[in-house]
């Protein structure tokens, strides 16, 4: 498959996760959706709760599905919402990226039209602290 081919299947699964989102406080839908070495993909969408604080993002959802079925690397990550920009990860979420991918992962920022932006992890995430400096 084309990178091309493979990169629109990656915007149809990751509107598809976004379409799942549980956002009715903040309206603000996210999917996310990595692809590991193998090509397998896993999705995530926010989900957020009465108690503010115990919302999920959609990147910590797709995390969980990867590790679930075994795996612990990232190859790329692609995130959408509803913002023209293709919104950024937050904090938070860069961090929980980082334990499972490296400085150059793709982290693949896009909107309703499209990808609007490719940053590397270390973009992101500058001088990050990862698993190596403990493992
Ligand atoms: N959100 C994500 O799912 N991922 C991010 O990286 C940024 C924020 C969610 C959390 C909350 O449900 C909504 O977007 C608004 O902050």
């Amino acid at each position: 498959m084309s990178k091309s081919t493979i990169e629109t299947d990656c915007l149809d699964a990751v509107k598809r996760a976004m379409d799942k989102a549980y956002s009715p406080y903040s309206d603000y839908p996210v999917g996310a959706l990595i692809v590991t070495e193998d090509g397998q993909t896993f999705a995530g969408c926010n989900v957020e709760n009465a108690s503010y604080p115990e919302g999920n993002c959609a990147e910590t959802a797709a995390i969980a599905a990867m590790v679930m079925a075994g795996h612990k690397r990232i190859q790329e990550i692609y995130i959408i919402s509803q913002d023209d920009q293709g919104a950024t990860p937050c904090g938070g979420c860069r961090q929980r990226i980082r334990e499972f991918a490296d400085n150059n992962t793709p982290v693949i920022l896009c909107s309703p039209a499209g990808v609007q932006r490719r940053l590397t992890l270390a973009e992101l995430l500058p001088h990050a602290f990862g698993p190596e400096w403990l493992l």
